[in-house]
Parts: C-alpha cells; structure tokens; sequence
C-alpha cells in the first residue's frame, strides 16, 4: 500500500513523503479498512516532528482520522463482528495517511447515511469533543446563550451546531471575517472578531440588549477550545459554567480565581478520549445523541470546502495549511480522489 510513513522527525509537514510500505494483513481482532478519506489534526504536526504526548517507535504511518470501506473482518472474534466487508465506517487509530489500515472495532463507527467520507473523516474527534463538552458537562438547554471562542475550528462549527440544536444562542467568536461568515452559515446568531482586545465587552452588550434578568450580564456557557477562560469570566451571568476544551494559542492560562467565587460559576474540563477508558456508558450515550441530532438534520458534515486535498501527496500540503490558521472545520485529505463529488450513499 501507499502511506505517509515517518521513518525519522522531520522539520515540518512540507518534508513528509509517500511511499510503498507492505499492506497490512487481516488481524485477529482488527478490521482492515480501504480509506477513502482522512482527517487531519493539530496533533499529527506535533507527532512528525516528534513534539506529541504520543510517539510509537519509529517508523510509523502518520495520521489518526480517516473513513472508508471494510475490507476485511477480524479473523478470531470472541463474539459476532458488528461490521460486514463492504460497510462505510469512520475512526480513529494511528496510521490514517495511508491507503489501508487496520482497526479495532471500538474505534469505528458506520458513516451516517447520506454523508460522503469526506464529511465522516472529520467526525470522530470533533464532534463528541462538543457535545460531550455542552450536553455532559455544561448541561447546555433551550433558551441558554453560549459563547463559542474559535468557532469556526474543527471543534468550534460542531459546538456551534450542538448549543444550536439544543435550543441556545450562539455568540460565536473567530479571528477572520471568513471564519466568521462560516460560523454564521453553521447557525451561530452573532458574530464577534475576538482580536479586537475589547471582545468581552462585545459579549455584555449583546447580552444587555437581548437577555433579561441574570442574563443580561453575559453568557450561560463558554466553549474554549483556546485558551480564553480568563478573559472570557469578564462576560459571563450568574451560574454560567465555562469549558475548558483545549489550548490552541499555545499557552497554558492562569485564572483569577475571585471572579469564578464572585460570579458563583463553574470552570469544566473535558478530556473525550479519555471517556472510553473511565467511563465508557457515556461514550455510547454521546454517539446517540449525535447521530440522533444528524437525522433530524440537525449537524452536518464540516469539511474546509475553499481547497481540495487530493491524494495522499497532499497531506504535507494539507497539515501545512492547517498549521498556519488558514483554513475551517475539518481539513481532509481525500486519499482515493475527489470524494465530494462520489455518490452519498
Ligand atoms: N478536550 C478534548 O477532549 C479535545 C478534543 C479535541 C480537540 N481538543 C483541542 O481543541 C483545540 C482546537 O481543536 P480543533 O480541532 O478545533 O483545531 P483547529 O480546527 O485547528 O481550530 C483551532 C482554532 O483556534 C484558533 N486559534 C486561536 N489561536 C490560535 C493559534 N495561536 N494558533 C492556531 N489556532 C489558533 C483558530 O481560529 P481563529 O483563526 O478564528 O482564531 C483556529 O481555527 C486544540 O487545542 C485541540 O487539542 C480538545
């Protein structure tokens, strides 16, 4: 098969390479799976030049995120295989800028109907990352007003779509006008450039104009998935809960803990991939809910759309683009062509 395989660090994406590496055989308890389509992350940067928390021993294929067709079933299997050869799935596992993988079964799921690998790729991480965060741990519901910081991020368009679909607000905040009209196409109700340092004042403005009681101090709930809480506790109502869903500024923020007292708030994390580990009903219960919210039509596949990412000769290209901010929702590579205009199945 063909793959993106690191064989050493490198500088960055731009001198990653494709070669020929034997394809995987058919494992007791995995699935081996024809990608069509794969996601990229941040993290994958990080890990070709050996900066990830997670680092297999060289070499290796790079890439986490992909959706394709299965090929074929575990060969020894305690109990019947949930999937049949032929069937489109997506997950998540190391290995995914490649033209095959294999997989366990925990780390698939089918591709909703209707939706093309492209959209399925960028599904995994993101989306369970949002609704977790706002249905689990922030409790979101109808009639509360959220703040989404980097909405138009891979996790930022599915929060958006999440608090949207549960009957709240959405102010959502992004560094570009483009990325701000594309938080909007995705429903958020305002919109505000959070560059202009004066941002959380933005926020109690539209809250004083549009809320009443308690809410007209500021918001019910704030998705962070940069690093903003500090900043953000200066526009928030009595009894908000503020989510701590990553770092993407790079800096690792102190909080003045008064304000969290003063405005009797509560500061959340939410660490998803950990979910399968210590609390795996949930893991069941968060899927539901997503692909209950996907047949009502309610959230959709975020693929960036401005440029496409064909073959996997484009993968340096695409984690570069990513790497730089330049880019919306989900960037995916489609591995075996242009998969957006496949039939959707
Ligand atoms: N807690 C969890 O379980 C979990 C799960 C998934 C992801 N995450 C984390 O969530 C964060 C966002 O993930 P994502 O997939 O949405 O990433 P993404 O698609 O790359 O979006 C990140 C956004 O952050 C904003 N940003 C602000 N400062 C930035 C900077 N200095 N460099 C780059 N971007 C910056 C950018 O928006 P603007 O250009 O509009 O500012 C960018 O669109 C990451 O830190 C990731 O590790 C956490």
């Amino acid at each position: 098969m063909r793959a993106v395989q690191v064989s050493e660090y490198v500088k960055g994406p731009l001198d990653l390479k494709v070669t020929e590496v034997p394809t995987p055989t058919p494992a007791a308890d995995k699935y081996l799976i024809e990608i069509h389509s794969a996601g990229t992350n941040f993290f994958d940067i990080l890990q070709i030049q050996g900066k990830y928390q997670h680092q297999p021993p060289l070499p290796w294929v790079g890439g986490a995120e992909f959706a394709g067709t299965i090929t074929a079933l575990p060969t020894s299997s305690s109990t019947t295989p949930k999937f049949k050869v032929g069937d489109r799935v997506f997950g998540a596992t190391q290995g995914a800028y490649a033209t095959h993988i294999l997989a366990p079964e925990q780390a698939l799921l089918p591709v909703p109907n209707g939706w093309s690998f492209e959209d399925a790729a960028g599904l995994f991480v993101t989306a369970p990352t949002s609704y977790g965060g706002l249905v689990q741990r922030a409790g979101v519901k109808s009639g509360d007003w959220v703040l989404v910081h980097a909405a138009a991020g891979g996790v930022g368009l599915a929060a958006v779509q999440v608090a949207k679909a549960m009957g709240a607000t959405v102010i959502a905040t992004a560094g570009t006008q483009r990325k701000r009209d594309i938080a909007r196409e995705f429903g958020a109700d305002f919109v505000i450039d959070y560059r202009d340092s004066k941002w959380p004042e933005l926020v109690k403005k539209l809250c004083k104009e549009n809320r009443k009681g308690n809410g007209t101090a500021g918001v019910d709930i704030v998705y962070d998935p940069v690093g903003m809480i500090d900043a953000s506790l200066k526009c928030v109502a009595w009894n908000a809960r503020l989510l701590v869903i990553g770092f993407a500024a790079g800096k690792i923020e102190k909080v003045a803990l008064n304000r969290v007292l003063l405005k009797n708030v509560s500061i959340v994390g939410l660490h998803w991939g950990q979910y399968a580990r210590f609390e795996t009903p949930t893991v069941g219960e968060v899927w539901k809910g997503i692909f209950d919210l996907v047949a009502q039509g309610k959230f959709r596949g975020t693929a960036f759309k401005d440029e496409s990412f064909v073959g996997l000769e484009s993968v340096p290209k695409a984690l570069a683009a990513l790497g730089e901010r330049e880019t919306w929702g989900k960037v995916v590579v489609n591995v075996t062509g242009n998969e957006k205009a496949k039939s959707k199945l």
